[in-house]
């Protein structure tokens, strides 16, 4: 079978694809264009797409030999997994494999922001650091403060074990409120969403992107943030409305922000990058060469099980895809 790869992976990744398959890959770092993908998906059985392709019922109109997709991440946004498995097609994602690299880069935009890291950065580099005073370049405490955690999954519980060697105190909002033991455990205590915005000092985001959490964070929420706060957004850019934010970061309603995703991704909203209270970073929150290889691994498995025909260890519409075609152990056909 055919599987095209929409991203430059690993050489072991693509590798693994094509002991088993004939592979055609986008081997560049930038996304495939979109008329380029939809030529090429035509006689593809497998697709291995990156979270920046829009699969929707126009690609898989495209693809109609498609019997697989996994996605390169572990948010899915980018793919209409229902219109999927009307097609009876299986789509996966990457979870687990990201979550420390996450994590860990979520805590240094807390880190960067509050202590003015890229600030000072740029003033040493333009020679401009002639002394050292008392009063110079004062930034704020992220040990002993309180960190808001909007969405405790993978992520938010990493993000929870690193803020306790800060010895903060971790507030968090779920759909679904842990168990008291797991509370204890990861030392977090529960609150309702307006609480927790009103109480932290730093709020950062782990929700994926839906209908019921877009714009989650808009001007009614930003306001209810104290005007020390930072918020931090590692998750995805349309989870907060990024107009309200930058109107929030000039009047001084909030302290600053740490973004690394956008709402209109790539693009920022005009203004942003012209403030100096934000540190705003180009979608790296997964990017290390261990992670960016665990991920491209994960995929290739769970793209390979999907081609024979078998449940894709990450698959996201497993029941949904049996629902369709009952007592078919095959792999499954595209047929809308
Ligand atoms: C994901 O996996 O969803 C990240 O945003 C990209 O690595």
């Amino acid at each position: 079978m055919r599987t095209l790869i929409t991203g430059n992976l690993p050489e072991e990744v693509l590798g693994l694809i094509r002991r088993e398959h004939e592979v055609e890959a986008h081997q560049e770092n930038r996304p495939l264009e979109r008329e380029r993908l939809l030529e090429m998906v035509g006689d593809k059985e497998g697709l291995l797409c990156m979270i920046t392709d829009r699969v929707d019922e126009e690609l898989l109109e495209a693809g109609p030999k498609l019997q697989m997709i996994a996605n390169f991440g572990v948010g899915f946004d980018n793919i209409d997994v229902a219109a999927a498995s009307r097609r009876n097609i299986p789509v996966s994602n990457t979870p687990g494999v990201l979550t420390d690299a996450t994590a860990d880069l979520t805590f240094a935009l807390m880190l960067a922001v509050a202590r003015r890291m890229l600030e000072g950065d740029r003033i040493a580099r333009a020679g401009a650091f002639r002394f050292w005073a008392p009063m110079h370049f004062l930034g704020h405490e992220v040990s002993g403060k309180t960190l808001g955690i909007i969405g405790l999954g993978r992520i938010g519980k990493a993000l929870a074990r690193r803020a306790r060697g800060f010895d903060m105190t971790v507030l968090y909002h779920n759909r679904r409120r842990l168990s008291a033991e797991e509370e204890k455990s990861l030392g977090v205590s529960y609150g309702d969403f307006a609480t927790v915005l009103s109480r932290a000092d730093f709020v950062s985001l782990h929700v994926p992107l839906t209908p019921d959490t877009h714009h989650l964070v808009g001007r009614k929420e930003l306001m209810a943030m104290r005007t020390s706060a930072y918020l931090i957004n590692t998750s995805r850019g349309p989870v907060v409305e990024e107009q309200a934010l930058l109107e929030a970061l000039k009047e001084g309603a909030i302290a600053g922000a740490g973004l690394d995703v956008y709402e209109k991704e790539p693009d920022l909203t005009p203004g942003l990058e012209e403030l100096h209270n934000v540190v705003l970073l180009p979608h790296i929150g997964s990017a290390t060469v261990e992670t960016r290889t665990k991920m491209g691994l994960k995929a290739a498995k769970n793209l390979l099980a999907g081609l024979r025909g078998k449940k894709p260890p990450d698959c996201l519409n497993w029941d949904n895809v049996q629902a369709a075609m009952p007592g078919q152990n095959g792999p499954p056909t595209n047929k809308a």
